[in-house]
C-alpha cells in the first residue's frame, strides 16, 4: 500500500463521507439495524453516531490503520461496545449465522471482490438477518454511465480502488439476498459521484 493510499485517502473519506448531507442519508441506512451487527469497511467510524438502541453490539472489519486511529473517538463515544475485529470483509472471521444485522456504506464500490464479500456477510447472518446499505453507483442515464467508465480508471488510482461503475443493488441480488426496500437517485453534486442506492436486503430464510 502506498503512503498516499494509507495515509491520505482514510483522511479524505473521513472529510467527504462525514459531511452533514451524508448524516441524513446514514441515519436512515442505520435506522433499523438490530442486535449484533457487523460493518465492512467500517473506516473512521462515520455510521457510529447513528447506529439505534436496539443495536446491542458491533463487530467492525477494516483494513486501513489510519481509518482505525480517526475512529477511536466516535468508538469511546459510542453506547454500543464496538469491537475492530479484522482487516477484510472478504474473510470476516466469524462464525456462521453470528449476526443478526450487516452494516456497509461506501464499501461496495472499494473491497475488491464485492461478490465475495456478500458472500461472507450471507455466511454471517442469521437466516432472515438483514443486510443495510449505502453506496454509489453506476447511474442509470447513458451520458453519465459514459463519464462513469471513463474516470473509472484515475478514481481507482486516486481513491484507493474505488469503482463508479459498480451497480451496488445488482450485486446484492446476485449475491442471493431478498430486497425488503431499495431507493435510487441522484444527490447533490458532480452526477458520476452522486447516484447513490440505501435500502435494506434479507438473507432468506
Ligand atoms: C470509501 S471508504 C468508506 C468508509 C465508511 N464505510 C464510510 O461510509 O465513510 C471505503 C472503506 O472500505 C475499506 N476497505 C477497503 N478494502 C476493504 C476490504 N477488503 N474489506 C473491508 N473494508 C475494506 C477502506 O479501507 C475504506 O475504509
Amino acid at each position: 500500500m502506498s503512503l498516499y493510499s494509507e495515509i491520505v485517502v482514510p483522511r479524505l473519506v473521513n472529510l467527504t463521507c462525514g459531511t452533514k448531507g451524508m448524516q441524513r442519508w446514514r441515519e436512515r441506512a442505520c435506522a433499523e439495524l438490530t442486535g449484533v451487527v457487523v460493518e465492512i469497511g467500517f473506516g473512521s467510524g462515520t455510521n457510529v453516531q447513528h447506529l439505534p438502541a436496539s443495536v446491542e453490539r458491533l463487530y467492525a472489519i477494516e483494513p486501513s490503520g489510519v481509518a482505525r486511529k480517526l475512529a477511536a473517538r466516535r468508538i469511546d463515544d459510542s453506547s454500543v461496545p464496538i469491537d475492530h475485529i479484522g482487516l477484510d470483509g472478504e474473510d470476516i472471521p466469524l462464525p456462521d449465522e453470528s449476526c443478526d444485522s450487516a452494516l456497509c456504506t461506501f464499501t461496495l464500490c472499494t473491497v475488491p471482490h464485492p461478490d465475495i464479500a456478500l458472500r461472507e456477510l450471507l455466511r454471517v447472518l442469521k437466516p432472515g438477518g438483514t443486510l443495510h446499505y449505502l453506496e454509489h453507483g453506476l447511474a442509470p442515464d447513458a451520458s453519465v454511465a459514459k463519464w462513469q467508465h471513463r474516470i473509472d480508471p484515475i478514481e481507482r488510482r486516486i481513491a484507493d480502488g474505488c469503482l463508479l461503475t459498480r451497480d451496488p443493488v445488482a450485486l446484492i441480488k446476485m449475491a442471493g439476498f431478498e430486497t425488503v426496500w431499495t431507493r435510487q437517485r441522484y444527490v447533490k453534486g458532480p452526477k458520476p459521484w452522486s447516484y447513490f442506492s440505501t435500502g435494506v436486503a434479507r438473507k432468506i430464510v
